[in-house]
């Protein structure tokens, strides 16, 4: 099969695509043909980790040589004891780190890891969207946003950010979305109740105070979010910001058990159950995927090279094969 292989880490140079044994299914595994993945942020950070990320994928060199975090595809065999999938399904989902990755023609996954039925009605490259989601989500649970909150989502354009904004506005919450004059758009069109543009004013004087914070960006100092807070108020980042900065905030708040810096850690094993939840949300018109742009596999160090300017809206896809249903 074809795949973006990678054998040491580096630039998007290091990726090359090239034929790679076919893997089989193993007992309790589904083997997917692949037609859409992604290039997202955690791809860009698996290629080139920094110390913490070297003892998750590998000190000197990557453990699995396939990444790729999103895919949606067709069922082409499964593994014995394989009972909530057939050859032919439709399904989307995440792949687990520990194995290879989407990046491919094929990838083996767990029935019973995070994949699901496709939501109806949904070409491959709208379904490639749930990881980001997934952090999204997760935050926003951990927050227990619901009706009566008023939540501000800064980097609302982002692939955390645009999922952010449609899930709080499906809990009934009040939405603010800060972005670039030219996401302020999009960010409407998501259901932000309220838009603002951070290159147009100081998104940190707009004269309003929240419940949640959550920052999907990485590069603000939190001191520009304090006054943005209500008393009360949870501030919730999803990368460990400018030097670290957000680390020693966040152990604070653990020892103060004061939950109010905290991150949104997706729960253990919660993946498959999050993949069906995110379907009924498609399905019910409360979640859609936002492509920004779509590159062939072959093109997929391009698409590394994007992505890592840090400049993307929402998903970056790749297509691996050919959407045939009309
Ligand atoms: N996606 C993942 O799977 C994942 C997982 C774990 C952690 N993270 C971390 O979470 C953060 C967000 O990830 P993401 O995937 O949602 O990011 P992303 O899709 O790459 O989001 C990029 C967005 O950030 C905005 N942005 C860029 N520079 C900015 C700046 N200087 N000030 C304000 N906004 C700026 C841009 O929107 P505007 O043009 O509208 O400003 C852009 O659309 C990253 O730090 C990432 O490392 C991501």
């Amino acid at each position: 099969m074809r795949a973006a292989v990678v054998t040491r880490y580096g630039s998007p140079d290091v990726v090359t695509v090239c034929d790679a044994p076919k893997p089989a299914p193993a007992a309790g595994e589904v083997l997917i043909r692949v037609h859409a993945a992604t290039v997202n942020r955690s791809d860009c950070g698996e290629l080139q980790p920094r110390v913490i990320g070297r003892l998750l994928f590998g000190l000197r060199r990557p453990r699995r040589t396939i990444f790729g975090m999103d895919v949606a595809g067709v069922v082409e065999a499964v593994g014995a004891g394989v009972m909530a999938f057939k050859p032919g399904d439709r399904v989307f989902g995440m792949c687990p780190f520990r194995t290879n990755g989407a990046h491919a023609e094929y990838v083996c996954i767990a029935e019973t890891g995070p994949i699901g039925l496709m939501p109806a009605h949904t070409p491959f490259a709208d379904a490639v969207v749930c990881e980001g989601a997934y952090y999204a989500d997760s935050g926003l649970k951990k927050f227990r946003v619901g009706p009566g909150h008023r939540i501000l989502i800064y980097g609302a354009s982002g692939a955390i950010g645009s999922a952010a904004v449609q899930l709080a506005k499906a809990y009934g919450a009040h939405v603010t979305a800060v972005v670039a004059t030219r996401h302020l758009e999009l960010a409407r069109s998501l259901g932000a109740d309220r838009v603002v543009d951070y290159t147009a004013e100081d998104f940190s004087r707009i004269g309003e105070r929240f419940d949640f914070v959550l920052e999907a960006v990485g590069k603000t100092s939190f001191w520009r979010y304090r006054r943005l807070l209500k008393p009360e108020g949870t501030f919730m980042a999803t990368d460990m910001g400018p030097w670290g900065q957000y680390l020693p905030l966040l152990l604070w708040s653990a020892i103060a058990k004061n939950n109010r810096v905290v991150v949104p850690l997706p729960p253990r094993g919660g993946g498959h159950a999050f993949v069906a939840f995110l379907k009924a949300r498609m399905e019910a018109g409360q979640f859609r995927g936002v492509i920004d742009r779509s590159y062939p596999l072959d093109a997929i160090a391009e698409a590394y090279r994007y992505v890592e300017t840090g400049q993307k809206a929402a998903i970056v896809v790749i297509e691996v094969a050919a959407d045939d249903q009309p």
